[in-house]
């Protein structure tokens, strides 16, 4: 009981972060809480008037809709063990598409998605020589089935296009197939977006090391935190300045940390976009990537 009613303070700050000023609860759902709050302080007994305009505004008692707390998805220990990812021989288009129906048809991540969204698998060139790896399918993701298409995406093919590259000519992946569920109004979608736990990432990860397999890019780019303990192992690192910007290595490839382009959306400077860039022209360099003044200077004045 202790959890759900977290999770309900937990989805009303968001809610409140993203501008809603009132929420409207019914009066049945109101007197469920008073009678679980009261019960958790021993003091059920003690409750003289159970209504629930008692407890609530006017305002917000005399409106109908009555949001209902679905049960939060199961706690990830309940995950089952990761899967074993077999693919068939064949070309690497053969061996992606059956990877694509692996994902899609496998019940625990189709478990925690929610109706109309989607599991989502990466995206780009069979042939890539680098491959970004992204943390969890957002809003805009589920919606779409691919990954970096929201704001964060679309500063991501930026930087790609930066790079003197199309988006396309990458491969673009993330540590977990589903987005990470938050307890949610009912009818509504999901507000804002929290960071896998350890066991999710465990689940996901023979997915990204089947893309890496087929793909065989050479070198891989990790975006964030969550992607960088991903692959470096949970918690093996303090601070994402410890360990990015420098080489790493996954699966027997290199692997290039730097920050995940939301790091920039939250505060678009110069010096953070800088910090990236550094990063990514360390990337253009192992890949052989011509490289030209100009790319050089990207992000150094003030
Ligand atoms: N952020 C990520 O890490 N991955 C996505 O696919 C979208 C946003």
């Amino acid at each position: 009981m202790r959890l759900a009613l977290q999770a309900i303070a937990e989805e009303l700050r968001r809610l409140k972060n993203a501008g809603v000023k009132t929420v409207a609860v019914s009066d049945a759902s109101v007197t469920a809480l008073r009678a679980t709050v009261a019960r958790r302080q021993g003091t059920a007994d003690k409750i003289s008037d159970p209504s629930p305009a008692a407890a609530i505004k006017p305002s917000v008692a005399a409106a109908t809709l009555a949001p209902k707390f679905p049960s939060p998805p199961p706690p990830a220990a309940q995950l089952p063990p990761p899967p074993t990812v077999a693919l068939p021989d064949g070309d690497k288009r053969t061996r992606w598409d059956a990877l694509q129906a692996l994902v899609q048809n496998d019940a625990t991540c189709r478990a925690h998605v929610r109706p109309g969204r989607k599991v989502v698998l990466g995206v780009g060139d069979l042939d890539a020589k680098i491959m970004f790896v992204g943390e969890a399918p957002g809003a805009e993701e589920e919606i779409q089935g691919e990954p970096f298409v929201g704001p964060a995406g679309q500063l991501l093919t930026k930087m790609i296009l930066g790079m003197g590259l199309k988006r396309a000519e990458v491969y673009i992946g993330n540590i977990m197939n589903w987005r990470p569920q938050l307890p949610t109004v009912e009818g509504r979608d999901q507000v804002g977006n929290r960071p896998p736990i350890e066991e999710e990432l465990r689940y996901c990860l023979p997915y990204l090391r089947a893309q890496i397999e087929v793909v065989n890019p050479a070198l891989l780019v990790a975006l964030g935190s969550t992607a960088a303990q991903g692959l470096l192992g949970f918690k093996s690192f303090k601070a994402l300045g410890d360990v990015r910007g420098r080489w790493h290595e996954f699966g027997g490839k290199p692997l290039m940390i730097t920050y995940h382009p939301s790091y920039i959306l939250r505060e678009p400077t110069n010096r953070k976009k800088r910090m990236i860039w550094d990063d990514l022209l360390k990337v253009m360099e192992r890949a052989e990537l011509p490289i030209s003044e100009k790319q050089r200077g990207f992000f150094l004045e003030k």
